[in-house]
C-alpha cells in the first residue's frame, strides 16, 4: 500500500543522525516521532529543529510507538542501541559499519532473527548513481566473471582530527572500508575468503589519535577474484575534496572505472571540488544518494518488504575488516572463516 506512512525514531543526533532526520522529515511516507541522543543538549536541539519529541533514554525510545528506528551512534557504539531496539520489536537501520567486532555483529544479526525484524545497514554507495551504473554492467553480464578490482576511499586528515570526536575508537578501516568492501562484494557477487594487509601508523598517533594512518588490504573472493582496498586518513587538507574515491573493476570480458566523485569545481579563495554528499536542499527536500537508503528503509517498513541490504551483508564487511586487523597484527593471511568462527566463540 504505497500510501501507508510510519512513525520513526532516530538514535544519535550528531553529524550523520542529522542527515537521517533531514532524509526522513522530508519523506512523505514517515513521521519522525522521537530523536534520542545521550547528550541532552543535542537531543533537545534536534527535537526543536525537527519538531518532534526528544529523549536521552534508549528505554523511552524502546517504549515509544515508533515502528522503526534509524541509528547513527559512533562506529564502536552500535550494538547496545541496535539490540535494544530489536528486542523492543522495532525495525532497525544502522549506520555503517554494522559493528566493529564480528562478535557484536553476530549478536545483532541474532537479535534481528529472534525479533523477526528488519536489520538494514546504511551502505549508501549502493545508491550512488555511478555504482548503480556499474552494477548494471555486472547484471547484464557485460563484464563476465569477476577477476580483479582496486578500490580507494580516503579522507583528508580533517576527518579524524577535526570532524570526528571518536576517531581513536575507529580508524580508516572501520570508517571507510565498509563503503568499498560492501560495494565490491556487491559488484563481484562473491563472498570474501581471505585477507592480507599492510598498514602504516605514526602520524595520527603523534596527534594523540591511536589508529592506523593508512591501510591496503588485499581480499581474495570466492572463485579466485581479488581486490585491493586502500584507505588513508592522513591525506593533506590541501586536497581539493575531503574524500578521494576511485574504483576499477575487471571481469573476464570487460571492465569499468569510476574516477572520483562527479565534481563541482569551485575557485573562490581556493580551488576546491565540494564533496557531493554535502547536503543540498532544493524544492523542499534534501537531495543525494546519501539520503536515498534511509528513505528506502522507511518505504520497506511501510510496505512490509525486506530491505535488500541486511545484517548478513554488514557482518561480512565487519569480518573482512576484523581479518584485515588480524593480518596487520599477525603479519599473515587471515581467513574470513577464522574470524567468523572466533566471533561465534566470543559473543
Ligand atoms: N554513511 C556515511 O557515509 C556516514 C558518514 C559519516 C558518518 N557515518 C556513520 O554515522 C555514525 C555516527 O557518526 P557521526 O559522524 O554522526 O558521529 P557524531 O559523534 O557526530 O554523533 C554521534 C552521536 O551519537 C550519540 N550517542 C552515542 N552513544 C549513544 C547512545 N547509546 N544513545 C544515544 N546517543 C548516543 C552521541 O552523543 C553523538 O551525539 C558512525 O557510525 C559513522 O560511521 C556514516
Amino acid at each position: 500500500m504505497a500510501d501507508k506512512t510510519i512513525r520513526v525514531g532516530i538514535i544519535g543526533a550528531g553529524i550523520w543522525g542529522t542527515n537521517h532526520a533531514l532524509a526522513l522529515t522530508t519523506h512523505p511516507r514517515c513521521t519522525v516521532a522521537v530523536i534520542c541522543d545521550r547528550d541532552q543538549d543535542r537531543a533537545r536541539r534536534a527535537g526543536e529543529r525537527f519538531g518532534c519529541a526528544w529523549t536521552t533514554s534508549l528505554d523511552e525510545m524502546a517504549a515509544s510507538d515508533v515502528e522503526a528506528v534509524t541509528i547513527a551512534t559512533p562506529d564502536h557504539l552500535h550494538r547496545e542501541p541496535v539490540v535494544a531496539m530489536l528486542r523492543a520489536g522495532k525495525h532497525v537501520m544502522v549506520e555503517k559499519p554494522l559493528a566493529t567486532t564480528v562478535a557484536d555483529g553476530l549478536a545483532m544479526v541474532a537479535a534481528a532473527e529472534q525479533a523477526g525484524c528488519h536489520l538494514m545497514v546504511d551502505f549508501h554507495a549502493r545508491w550512488h548513481p555511478l555504482f548503480m551504473g556499474a552494477k548494471g554492467y555486472v547484471d547484464r553480464g557485460e563484464l563476465g566473471a569477476p577477476v580483479m578490482a582496486y578500490a580507494r576511499l580516503s579522507d583528508t586528515i580533517y576527518v579524524p582530527t577535526e570532524m570526528l570526536t571518536w576517531s581513536g575508537h575507529s580508524g580508516p578501516e572501520w570508517f571507510l572500508f565498509p563503503h568499498t568492501m560492501d560495494v565490491v562484494r556487491w559488484l563481484f557477487g562473491r563472498n570474501p575468503v581471505e585477507v592480507t594487509a599492510k598498514g602504516y601508523r605514526g602520524v595520527l598517533e603523534a596527534r594523540g589519535i591511536p589508529c592506523w594512518d593508512a591501510i591496503q588490504a588485499m581480499v581474495e573472493f570466492e572463485g579466485g577474484a581479488f581486490c585491493t582496498f586502500e584507505s588513508s586518513w592522513i591525506m593533506p587538507d590541501s586536497y581539493s575534496n575531503v574524500v578521494d574515491n576511485r574504483l576499477s573493476l575487471y571481469g573476464e570480458r570487460g571492465g569499468l572505472e569510476i574516477r572520483n566523485e562527479p565534481s563541482l569545481w569551485a575557485f573562490t579563495d581556493r580551488f576546491h571540488t565540494p564533496f557531493s554528499s554535502e547536503s543540498v536542499t532544493r524544492y523542499g527536500k534534501v537531495w543525494g544518494y546519501q539520503y536515498e537508503p534511509i528513505r528506502y528503509f522507511a518505504d520497506c517498513v511501510a510496505d512490509g518488504v525486506t530491505p535488500e541490504v541486511n545484517g548478513a551483508d554488514g557482518l561480512m564487511v565487519t569480518a573482512m575488516i576484523e581479518a584485515t586487523l588480524k593480518s596487520l597484527s599477525e603479519k599473515r593471511p587471515v581467513a574470513i572463516a577464522e574470524v567468523l568462527e572466533a566471533g561465534h566463540g566470543r559473543q
